[in-house]
């Protein structure tokens, strides 16, 4: 991995190419992009109410502020809205709606100077998704719903794209996960049991690339780029969308980046929906991804109540 694109005007399929090489894009943002970021925004602000989101970590209990996120986020995810507002964004960044497909958008938060940083805010320690079951192929979209400085963001470390690091993944199961770790999010306020894929020796976290973008700007990585959260000490709560989308072509042709150290079962194909008609990823392609493992849980996650958390 070597370059930064900015604005790249090019093809999608070439830039589907340069990403599955390790490479990074950064976007300006879009009206299709910013509409996301405003209607997350509505919601946020209707969630704290007369409270300052950035800055309600500072008046609220612990207990509190989880139980608001734990309404807001799985409200955010769900909402039919959300799911409009991507398929316009993929669609305006020349994506085929009939071949590309896409998971429900998430909302992270990560608050500053440790206040919560498990469950339902979880700070990422450096991974890479493909150790969460995600497809080689899987591109991520990530972008800021207010403005993020180089401490508050999301960080990748480029050496790794060529260097596998020994990690945990092989106790991940997809199918597992739906059915005994995924309800449970906001439940974990001060340490988090779930069993998160992480490395399992020392990372060298320098040289890291911090992308700082404007809100409603896009910074794209392929799903098996390693990646963590900033250490927040802004003294703000940074507020961010991510979702992921895979190609039907490069699904079928089994193209992507690399695996060079997961070790993961299961596969998290059938949460994708079709841009054009929101249609599943068809049985006989996601077959073309699967390990025999289908029996081990839940191959999508069903929450007990429609509002509930779906990460
Ligand atoms: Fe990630």
């Amino acid at each position: 991995m070597n370059t930064i694109y900015f604005d790249a005007a090019g093809s999608e399929e070439a830039r589907r190419q340069c990403l599955y090489e390790g490479q990074l894009f950064v976007f300006s943002p879009r009206p299709s992009s910013l509409a996301l970021c405003q209607f997350a925004d509505e919601l946020i602000q209707e969630a704290f109410g007369s409270l300052s989101p950035e800055k309600a970590q500072y008046s609220l209990p612990v207990e509190e502020y989880a139980a608001i996120l734990a309404k807001l986020k799985p409200m955010f995810i769900n909402h039919p809205k959300s799911k409009e507002c991507i398929q316009a964004i993929v669609k305006e960044f020349g994506c085929d709606p009939r071949k590309t497909y896409f998971d429900v958008p998430r909302m992270r938060t990560s608050t500053s100077d440790g206040y919560l940083t498990t469950g339902i805010a979880y700070a990422w320690h450096p991974h890479r998704d493909t150790w969460y079951s995600a497809p080689q192929c899987q591109i991520n979209w990530w972008m800021p719903i207010y403005g993020i400085d180089s401490n508050h963001g999301v960080a990748f470390h480029p050496r790794y794209w060529k260097d596998p690091i020994k990690n945990d993944s092989k106790k991940y199961n997809y199918y597992q996960w739906n059915k005994e770790f995924r309800p449970n999010a906001s439940k974990h306020l001060k340490e988090d049991p779930r069993p998160l894929p992480r490395p399992t020796e020392p990372v060298e976290i320098e040289p890291q690339i911090r992308p700082v973008c404007p809100v409603g700007g896009i910074i794209m990585f392929a799903g098996a780029q390693l990646h963590s959260s900033v250490p927040n000490s802004s003294g703000k709560t940074r507020f961010s969308i991510d979702f992921r989308t895979v190609n039907g072509d490069d699904l079928v042709a089994k193209a992507g980046a690399p695996n060079i150290d997961s070790a993961c079962t299961g596969t998290s194909l059938r949460d994708f929906l079709r841009v054009s008609d929101l249609s599943r990823v068809p049985e006989d392609v996601v077959a073309l991804h699967s390990d025999g493992t289908e029996t081990m849980g839940d191959l999508i996650y069903r929450p007990s109540t429609p509002n509930a958390l779906s990460d």
